[in-house]
């Protein structure tokens, strides 16, 4: 058996603030871990780059150095831990560690939606597992809901919030007034955002952790280029005045779907979303991620807690490990299919194109304060086949000057919508690119 004699042997890479974490999970509820398992876990070694990372840390006697490769290939290591995040160094020290039978846990949902597959098939090959739970959700627990939980459901739908830091910037705008730079500032001060914060706020992130989640909710193989994703740059403060006065909030999803008779293709995309005011996934506020996951036997799921931070995402990253080792302990490892579907059933899913949607759209047109104007704008839309509900218009426009007006329309395709507003953004009397926003009204 590879690994430490008394116990399974445990290496770590990365020393940042989920690697601490990790550490000091191990310390601290080391007791509790041991009684679950009927085993110890030794954390052995120790590696990161920055030396002074460990300096007010208990690795409990683990050697720490900057010495990933030899971590890797150190017969007391069976389960490696990679939480240095980013794609080439890892993707490198992950693909090291499965060809010599290491078994890998990792938080990285870049890595993976990226380089997925050829990770998934070289342990398959070598016949070790790569867990992963961390990478989705911070410490909820939905991936092996999705994997063990919910393995007898066909799944029908799965809407996230799965990016904490967009979730508050969205929260404290409408809850303050304040601009997106301004909150943007304190998300990163809290730790939420990621090292390059464009990956939060541009939908990216959660396009990552959507590529996984959809995968295994639907057996998919999805391409995470494929997925459209819109951020929230952009928004502005009326947008969360006029969401409230026609009865929604709006949060950041990333939206999977099975469509009704045409089950080969799959709806997965990412985009500032309405949600009905009353829905539960409008009352996930600040950092907090959720995620609704609907199966056809058990039904409307949610799964709430936090998706960033230390210590929860620590959480999920002990608890791989500890799996890991339970199979290690009964001979059973690598035996799990990680995407939830063996790979020989997961399958290339086409996505439903946006054009295809069809629903009611919130619309915010940037125009001078003229007469007609929105006579003008209503006609385009009338010609391409789209009723207005409602409409909201905040301010008065001084002389020359734009004001919001928000249009709610009747459902319509998205196709018809886009042909709509690539000839109303040409109009003399619009000043700015109208903003469109999408409707789930079923969550
Ligand atoms: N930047 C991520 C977030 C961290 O804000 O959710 C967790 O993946």
């Amino acid at each position: 058996m590879v690994g430490h004699e008394a116990g399974v042997g445990v290496g770590l890479i990365g020393l940042g603030t989920i690697g601490t974490g990790v550490t000091k999970l191990l310390r601290r509820n080391c007791a509790v871990l041991e009684e679950r398992l009927g085993f110890p876990l030794h954390l052995v070694r120790v590696a990161d780059l920055d030396l002074s990372r460990a300096r007010n840390l208990d690795l409990g006697g683990a050697r720490f150095d900057a010495d990933a490769e030899a971590l890797i290939d150190d017969p007391a290591v069976a389960i490696v831990i990679e939480l240095i995040g980013g794609y080439e160094v890892a993707r490198r020290l992950i693909l090291r560690a499965v060809e010599r039978g290491k078994h890998v846990v990792t938080a990285n949902k870049a890595l993976l939606a990226v380089h997925g597959k050829e990770i998934f098939d070289t342990a398959r090959r070598r016949g070790v597992d790569v867990a992963f739970e961390a990478s989705v959700g911070g410490g909820i627990p939905i991936l092996r809901s999705l994997r063990e939980g919910l393995a007898a459901n066909r799944i029908q739908s799965v809407h996230g919030i799965i990016n904490g830091t967009t979730n508050y910037v969205l929260t404290e705008m409408e809850k303050t007034g304040e601009t997106f730079e301004v909150v943007l500032a304190r998300a990163k001060e809290l730790g939420y955002a990621e090292a390059d914060p464009a990956f939060d706020v541009d939908g990216i992130d959660a396009a990552h952790k959507l590529t996984l989640l959809a995968g295994m909710a639907f057996g998919a193989e999805i391409a995470f280029k494929q997925i459209p994703t819109e951020g929230i740059r952009g928004l502005a403060p009326v947008e969360f005045e006029a969401a409230r006065e026609f009865g929604y909030r709006i949060k950041l999803l990333g939206i999977a779907k099975l469509r009704e008779g045409a089950p080969e293709r799959i709806e997965v995309r990412v985009h500032p979303t309405l949600v009905p005011e009353a829905s539960l996934l409008a009352k996930v506020d600040g950092a907090m991620n959720a995620i609704a996951v609907q199966g056809d036997a058990v039904g409307p799921t949610l799964f709430y807690g936090a998706g960033a931070g230390e210590m929860p995402t620590a959480s999920a990253v002990v608890a791989d490990v500890m799996e890991i080792a339970r199979e290690i302990r009964r001979g059973t490892a690598g035996r799990v299919a990680p995407l939830s579907y063996m790979p020989e059933a997961l399958r290339p899913k086409p996505l439903v194109p946006l054009g295809e949607l069809y629903g009611r759209t919130y619309l915010r047109f940037t125009a001078l304060d003229r007469p007609g104007v929105l006579s003008r704008i209503a006609g385009v839309l009338g010609e391409e086949g789209i009723g207005i509900e409602s409409v909201i218009q905040k301010g008065r426009g001084h002389g020359e000057a734009s004001v919001p007006v928000v249009v709610m329309t009747h459902p319509a395709s998205e196709a018809a919508v886009q042909r709509a507003l690539e000839r109303i953004d040409r109009m003399a009397d619009v000043t700015a690119p109208t903003r469109l926003l999408r409707i789930e009204e079923e969550i």
